[in-house]
């Protein structure tokens, strides 16, 4: 049946809303009200597609068949709505990137069922050649998207998460085995598209769910950021791709709006860490994966007290904070919020250095310092700084490990060529952390056994309280 006028204009609106949702979430200022644009534009759908779903139900006779299909969506919504509400409530802000991934893996996983699905409704019969053809297509390319993002957001949850080694897996002629994988994906679309049948369907899942296991998995810690923001596209495709297995517009238009603004992230991404976007597609094509710079014997490192930390403080005209993950772990935004008013009024100029990938999840220190109430004038990107260290006098290092490591410029460093703020050409660096561990990457930092560098050990927020309390 044709949908019904007042259903279209729904979904016109509801994608319209979406669009500026993200128009919105491009900037601190407007995120709040892109944030509201998104949530009615959601709701606007869900209520036209429940209104589709009835308008369905009475064109094919109504009555308890229209009240089983309602029933049903209301338990489906209520359960998930109650998890969603008790998720967002208890995950803390650091492990907001697994939450992330865990999601996308449901959307994975549902156009695997809803292909699964559409193709059981329609096993390649009853719908005319070239509509058969048209929906066998649609069916294979939606359970591959959908079975590739499944897996391999579910590696990355568990890399997050810390549950798997964030270590690149090195299987011999891992490449090989990815060409090889597409190309049997590539062939039975092929044939399956000529003539479907189940057994091919069965043999695409099962590699497709592989492929996306073994891409992900090939991918070092220090791509993370780009992997997850590469995997939040896959789900917009397939979304997509479930929308045009199901018919529905709306999930045609808003999958394709996450999978295009996805892949434009992960763009940027790649850009700001100097990696190539198709060798992070390929599972980390082109990167032999080796780690070196462990062993290296660096020499002592010199240690300083918080009250050390408040003397170079006062003497010093400049300063730059560059936060990083261990900022959100302490929750120390708003002690270092207090410490930056505290400055300023002494006449000090104290700006933010914020690394693209600092923290875990794309903007997570903008977001902290934002909810810190820091101005936003003074928390500068990376490429907005990066020429000021030298004219510095003081920077402190708040919780950032990769994101401030000297050995990207080694060419034989996992995180080599990613640039990074180059904190060590300030006249003083404190770097505050709990001990010498490494960052998420697993790289050792040179920085920290600098002659002009002095670690200042203990949980970020109370060294910073200690420090305020002795200016
Ligand atoms: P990291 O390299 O992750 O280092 C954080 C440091 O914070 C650690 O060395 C840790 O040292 C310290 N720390 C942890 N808890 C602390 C606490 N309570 N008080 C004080 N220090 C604490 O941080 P980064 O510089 O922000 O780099 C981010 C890394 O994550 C990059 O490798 C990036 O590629 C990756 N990543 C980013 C994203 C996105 S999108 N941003 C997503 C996934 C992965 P101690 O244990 O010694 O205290």
């Amino acid at each position: 049946m044709t949908t019904p006028t007042y259903v279209t204009a729904a979904y016109l609106l509801a994608a319209l809303l979406f669009i500026l949702a993200l128009a919105g979430l491009s900037k601190h200022e407007t995120a709040r009200r892109g944030n509201a644009f998104g949530i009615t534009g959601m709701t606007i759908a869900l209520l036209a597609t429940v209104g589709l779903m009835v308008e369905n139900a009475r064109a094919v006779g109504g009555g308890s068949r229209l009240w089983t299909a309602l029933g049903l969506l209301v338990v489906a919504m209520a359960i998930g709505a109650a998890i969603g509400v008790w998720r967002a409530r208890s995950v803390e802000m650091t492990g907001m990137p697994e939450l992330i991934a865990l999601m996308h893996s449901f959307v994975g996983l549902a156009a695997v069922l809803v292909g699964w699905n559409s193709y059981l409704e329609h096993p390649g019969h009853g719908l005319g050649d070239a509509l058969t053809r048209i929906h066998s297509g649609e069916v294979i390319i939606g359970v591959f998207i959908g079975a590739v993002t499944f897996t391999g957001s579910i590696v990355a949850y568990l890399k997050l998460s810390a549950k798997m080694k964030s270590s690149p897996l090195m299987l011999p002629g891992r490449h090989w085995l990815n060409l090889a994988a597409l190309l049997i994906i590539t062939g039975l679309t092929i044939w399956f598209i000529a003539a479907p049948a189940l057994w091919m369907l069965a043999v695409a899942t099962v590699v497709s769910l592989l492929l996306g296991w073994h891409l992900v998995a090939s991918i070092g810690g220090g791509d993370m950021p780009v992997v997850v923001s590469m995997l939040n596209s896959y789900s917009g495709w397939a979304a997509a791709a479930a929308g045009f297995m199901l018919g529905n517009d709306l999930l045609i238009v808003t999958g394709a709006l996450v999978g295009s603004s996805g892949a434009y992230l992960s763009y940027i991404m790649c850009k700001a860490m100097n990696r190539s976007f198709i060798s992070v597609i390929l599972g980390g094509f082109g990167s032999d994966g080796q780690v070196t710079g462990e062993a290296k014997d660096y020499g002592d490192h010199r240690e300083v007290t918080a009250d050390g930390a408040a003397e170079l403080l006062k003497d010093a005209d400049s300063v730059i904070i560059t936060p990083g993950y261990g900022m959100a772990v302490a929750q120390a935004q708003y002690p270092v919020a207090e410490l930056t008013r505290k400055l300023r009024e002494a006449g000090k100029t104290v700006r933010f250095g914020v690394h693209p990938v600092a923290g875990r999840l794309p903007g997570h220190m903008n977001v902290l310092l934002a909810e810190a109430k820091v101005p936003y004038d003074v928390v500068l990107e990376m490429d907005e700084i990066n020429d000021d260290f030298p004219e510095t006098d003081v920077v402190l290092v708040i919780g950032a490990n990769d994101t401030v490591n000297p050995a990207a410029e080694d060419p034989g460093s996992p995180i080599a060529g990613m640039p990074v703020l180059e904190v060590w050409k300030a006249k003083d660096v404190v770097v505050f952390k709990r001990s010498m561990a490494t960052g998420y990457a697993g790289v050792q930092n040179p920085l920290f056994f600098n002659e002009n560098t002095q670690m200042l050990f203990g949980d970020a927020k109370d060294r910073v309280e200690d420090i305020v309390k002795a200016l």
